[in-house]
C-alpha cells in the first residue's frame, strides 16, 4: 500500500467535507481587496502600513482557527486604525483556510 496516497486521499477527503464554497483562492482575493491596503497579505513583502503586521507572522499572536471566531464577529475591536469588516460563514472560512496556508510557521 503507498502511504503518501492514502495521506494525499485522506487529506483531500477532508478538505472536500470542509469546503462548501470556501477555497483558499477566494480566502486570497477578500484578503488582497480588503486588507492588503495595510497589510501584508502573501509570502513575502512588507505591509504598506508599518504597524500592521504581515498576515503571515500571525501565527506568533493568533491561532488562525481563533482568528476565524474574530472575523465572524466582525473582526477584532480596540485597533484604531483598522476598519470593522464582517463576512458570511463562507468568506471567513475561505481566509482562514488560505491565511493558514502562508504561515511562516505551519502549526505542528
Ligand atoms: C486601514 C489599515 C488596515 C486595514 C484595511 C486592515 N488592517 Fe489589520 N491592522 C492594522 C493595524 C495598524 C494593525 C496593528 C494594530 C495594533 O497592533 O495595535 C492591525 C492588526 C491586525 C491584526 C492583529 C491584531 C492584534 O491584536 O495583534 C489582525 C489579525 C488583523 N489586523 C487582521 C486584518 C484583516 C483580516 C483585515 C482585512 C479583513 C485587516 N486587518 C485590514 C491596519 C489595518
Amino acid at each position: 500500500m503507498n502511504r503518501n496516497f492514502a495521506i494525499v486521499l485522506a487529506s483531500s477527503l477532508a478538505f472536500a467535507g470542509a469546503a462548501s464554497a470556501a477555497t483558499p483562492e477566494r480566502g486570497e482575493a477578500l484578503v488582497r481587496l480588503h486588507c492588503g491596503g495595510c497589510h501584508a497579505v502573501g509570502r513575502s513583502g512588507a505591509s504598506h502600513e508599518p504597524a500592521a503586521p504581515p498576515f503571515r507572522e500571525l501565527h506568533k499572536r493568533y491561532d488562525p482557527e481563533q482568528l476565524g471566531e474574530a472575523l465572524g464577529e466582525g473582526l477584532l475591536t480596540g485597533h484604531p486604525m483598522m476598519p470593522e469588516f464582517r463576512f458570511e460563514p463562507d468568506d471567513v472560512q475561505s481566509i482562514i483556510i488560505y491565511l493558514k496556508s502562508i504561515q511562516t510557521k505551519q502549526p505542528g
